[in-house]
Parts: C-alpha cells; structure tokens; sequence
C-alpha cells in the first residue's frame, strides 16, 4: 500500500467526517476508518514486515493520515453534539430571582431573653451570668439554704456524681446563685439580671418542663437606698414595657430563705386586664415569681458585712411569660426542636 492510497483514504476520510450529520454516522465513521478491519489499520500492523527503506517511506504517511483523521474525528463530534442540543431548553434567564436557601433563625426564648435584656439595659442594669454546672455552695448554702434546709426540698436537683471532688456539684435549680457570685467580685450599689438556663429533676406536663429559664435581678445599694417600693414600681415599669400595656404587680407574703421579707408577686391578667378570664380562672391575677429584701446571711456569704447594705432580688421563669406573650399553650414545645414549631416565630 503506498502513499498515494494514504492520501485517497484522507481526503475521503476528511470529507466523511465533515459531512456526517448524526452521532450514528459517526459511530459507523469511526469503525470504517479506525476500527479493527480498516485499511489503515490493516497498513499500521503491516508495517513490520516491511523493510527498513519501505518503513522509512511510508511509514510517516500512514502516522501522518491517521492523526489527521483523528483530529477530523473529533471535530465532527464536537459539531454533531454542539448541532444536537436543544438550546432552547436550555436557555438560563441569568436575570431571573434565585431560588432563597433556607435559613435558619434564633429560637423564641433567644429572641425574647434579648427582648428583656433591652428594656433592663435601658433602665440602667448590667446583665451577668454564672454557670449552668454549680455547686452546692453557690446554689444553696449561701443562699441561706444548709443541707438539712426544708427548703431544699423544693427545687428537685439534678446531682452530678462528685465522688472525690471537694464539694458537690448539681445543675443550678435556679438563677439566684449568680446573686452571690456577682456580689462576691463587686461592690454596690449595682442592679443586675441574669438570664440563664435552670433544670428541675421533676416529672414534666403542659405547665413544667425539666429544662427551662429564669431571670433573675439584684438591686443593691447603701441601707436605705433600696426598698420594696423600689421593686414594685421597677416591676410595673417592666413588665408594662415587655408587654405593651400597663400591668399592675401585687406581692403576697411568702417565704424564701434567702429574702426577708419575701413575696411571690402576680401581674394583672394581661388577657382580661385583671377583669377575670378562663386564663386567669377569674382571679384577674397570674403568679410569676418570688421576690424579696435580700436577707443579711446571703449578703455575708458573698463577703460584705453585715448592715452595711440593702437590696432586692427577684426572679421569674422566662417560658411562662413567653407563653403569654406568643399564646403557646404547652412549655414541653420550647424544647422539643420541633420545627415546626420554631418556624412560627
Ligand atoms: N430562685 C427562686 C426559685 O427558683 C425564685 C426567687 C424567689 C428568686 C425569690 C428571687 C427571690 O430572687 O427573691 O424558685
């Protein structure tokens, strides 16, 4: 086979592959000009039983024909695909909107203990906090509550195994251990909240839930300074301004051993407007927290001396308010992770 057939079958081969006008056609090229039966590669495996002269000779036509049909090949492909496709379809409206990734965002009791800290801010209070693993000391005995304490009773306590530590540890059963923490590194007068996360080792229903919030609040200045009145109308100022609304707060007497005297103290029906309603069940007051003048012994365990200063502290569950504020009829729903309940806020 000589060169003059090589420069038949490019020509030939050229032409094929610039004309043919579908994938199949091309497949059919590629077996006739390529494949196992083809005078071109019939001529490559021929190759070795010629001598070296007729090597050198045609040889390079041979090489020479086949990259051209190659490169002619691969051309006609990238045509018969470019040629096929339905550009229509495919067009891309690089203008039109994207489609929004799903975000996520804060959960209610994120966004309303920002709420809270707000209106404290503006009324002059700094927010502080304390761990959510405490110990003993901080979260009882120096809120005037030793082991054999009746009171102790009332906070179910999720105790951590402290075997070998010097004291025992438990998850805080209330904000008002930072009371003691915060005053034992500053110096009154001062007026703080402390929102954090409490857990109560008891058997939870539509009103209770083992994990939930507190807000707790300290006021503290030289004796005389700071009275009950001081705590009732910062209270009405609160919670008129957390609620949109005025709201009048009453005290009851109650006890707590770190407060004295200490009240549990109600807000008028923020449904009825203390008119007596189902939610109420027609008292025109719901209960939400304790309060008192904090008593000298808790003021002694942080280390200041005793008659030296005088203050309140308050505290109040954080789910409680946000249900009446959201109308969310079961406090289990905070921390469920049920999106479809978080998605509503
Ligand atoms: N720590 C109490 C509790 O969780 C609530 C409380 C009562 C806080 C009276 C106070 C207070 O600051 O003065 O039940």
């Amino acid at each position: 086979m000589g060169t003059e057939r090589m420069t038949e079958i490019e020509e030939e081969g050229k032409r094929a592959f610039a004309e043919a006008g579908s994938d199949e056609v091309l497949r059919e090229l590629e077996v006739r000009f390529f494949g196992r039966k083809s005078e071109l590669t019939a001529a490559l495996k021929g190759l070795k039983d010629l001598s070296a002269e007729e090597k050198r000779e045609i040889g390079p036509s041979i090489q020479g024909t086949r990259t051209v049909l190659m490169e002619a090949f691969v051309v006609a492909k990238e045509r018969v695909e470019r040629e096929g496709r339905d550009w229509e379809s495919e067009r891309i409206d690089v203008t039109a909107p994207g489609i929004a990734e799903p975000l996520g965002h804060l959960h209610p009791i994120t966004t309303m203990i920002a709420e809270i800290e707000d209106i404290f801010t503006r009324l002059g209070f700094d927010v502080a906090d304390g761990p959510e693993l405490e110990n003993e000391f901080y979260n009882f005995d120096a809120l005037n509550m030793p082991s054999d304490h009746p009171a102790r009773d009332m906070q179910d306590t999720f105790w951590i195994e402290s075997e070998g530590l010097d004291t025992r540890y438990l998850l805080r059963t209330h904000t008002s251990p930072v009371q003691v923490r915060y005053m034992e590194t500053h110096v009154p007068p001062f007026r703080i909240i402390v929102p954090g996360r409490v857990f109560r080792n008891e058997s939870t229903d539509a009103t209770h839930e083992h994990t939930f919030h507190q807000f707790e609040s300290l006021v503290v200045g030289e004796t005389g300074d700071v009275t009950v009145g001081h705590f009732k109308h910062l209270a009405e100022t609160f919670f008129a301004e957390f609620f949109g609304h005025k709201i009048d707060v009453r005290l009851r007497p109650s006890y707590f051993p770190f407060v004295e005297p200490g009240f549990e103290f109600d807000i008028s029906c923020v449904f009825c407007d203390g008119k007596g309603c189902a939610s109420c069940k027609g008292i025109g007051w719901i209960e939400i927290g304790g309060a008192g003048m904090v008593q000298q012994k808790v003021f002694e365990a942080a280390g200041y001396p005793r008659g030296k200063y005088q203050g309140f502290a308050w505290g109040f569950g954080l789910e409680r308010l946000a249900m009446m504020k959201r109308r969310i009829p079961d406090a289990r729903l905070f921390m469920s992770g049920d999106l479809r309940f978080i998605r509503q806020f």
